[in-house]
């Protein structure tokens, strides 16, 4: 709907190559945020598709980020994963950041896991924790950038689409239980994430505002992914680690930078390998 970007033709045959391509079925798909891609080892009888290979499909530009899709299993199930995505502080258009969804829709499968490398702005988080999204704040959607702008394709779905539910509570429940299974060291935070579109980190005073309207941390992801998830009829799932504390204070010698960001990940690499195969291999969705 809305471009030639994320037609449902676009999106449609994306879907069929793949699937005949790769022979395989997959259930649910998950989306690796900044420094977490090396959770795409954890799956067993893998096959990697770089994103150039795969005609139609956006190719990924940022350091710390791959650009592959991959298929594989996590215990006796058939999964796909996005390691590294499209961000629309790249350049891309919110349509493209948002194909893939409707690919996984139209291959068939019925969930997804968006994860991403988030700033922490409630001060009770501290860097390390991840916070399981219980709902967003879509500054850019509000604003005019919704990824849904344009003509609207029924066969992908409605109109005017909720977004009050778009994060699924028992899969939320199910990945909250597989952290403490795995004994995840950071702390399991439920919380709301902030989306804006980058590439700059916020300013003090942007910090302060994003705290007053409600949000405990801050990224430049997800959301567009999320909504056009749910807009298409898949459950979807998403966590954030944090990777850095927001600063709050206009004369802190510190800034947010992406090496931190990076840094996080690789700390905490192991252990959400851990955590996400767990519940891969684990979840149930009825
Ligand atoms: N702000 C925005 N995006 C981010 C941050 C941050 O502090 N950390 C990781 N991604």
């Amino acid at each position: 709907a809305g471009t030639e970007e994320n037609s449902y033709e676009r999106a449609d045959a994306i879907a069929r190559y793949l699937l005949e391509r790769t022979g395989r079925r997959p259930e649910l798909a998950v989306v690796l945020g900044s420094g977490l891609g090396g959770l795409g080892d954890s799956l067993t009888d893998r096959q990697v598709l770089p994103y150039a290979e795969i005609p139609g499909f956006p190719t990924s530009t940022v350091a710390g980020h791959q650009g592959n899709l991959i298929f594989g299993k996590a215990g006796d199930r058939d999964v796909v994963l996005m390691q590294g995505r499209f961000h629309a502080y790249e350049g891309y258009s919110v349509h493209q950041v948002t194909l893939p969804m409707r690919v996984f829709h139209l291959m068939g499968v019925r969930a997804v896991l968006l994860t991403n490398a988030a700033g922490g702005l409630n001060r009770d988080y501290a860097v390390g924790d991840v916070m399981l999204i219980r709902d967003h704040l879509n500054l850019p959607g509000l604003v005019g950038c919704n990824p849904l702008r344009g003509p609207n394709d029924e066969r992908l779905g409605p109109r005017f689409p909720s977004t009050s539910d778009v994060y699924d509570k028992r899969m939320r429940d199910q990945l909250a239980e597989a952290f403490k299974q795995c004994n995840f060291p950071g702390a399991t935070r439920l919380g709301v994430y902030v989306y804006q579109q980058g590439p700059c980190y916020e300013s003090v005073a942007e910090c302060r505002m994003l705290i007053t309207m409600g949000a405990d941390a801050v990224g430049m992801s997800t959301v567009p992914e999320a909504v056009v998830a749910h807009h298409a009829g898949l459950r979807v799932c998403a966590f954030s680690l944090i990777t850095n504390m927001a600063l709050l204070e206009w004369d802190s010698a510190e800034k947010a930078n992406h090496e931190e960001v990076l840094q996080t990940g690789q700390l905490r690499a192991d252990q959400l390998k851990s955590s996400v195969s767990h519940f891969l291999a684990n979840f149930s969705l009825d």
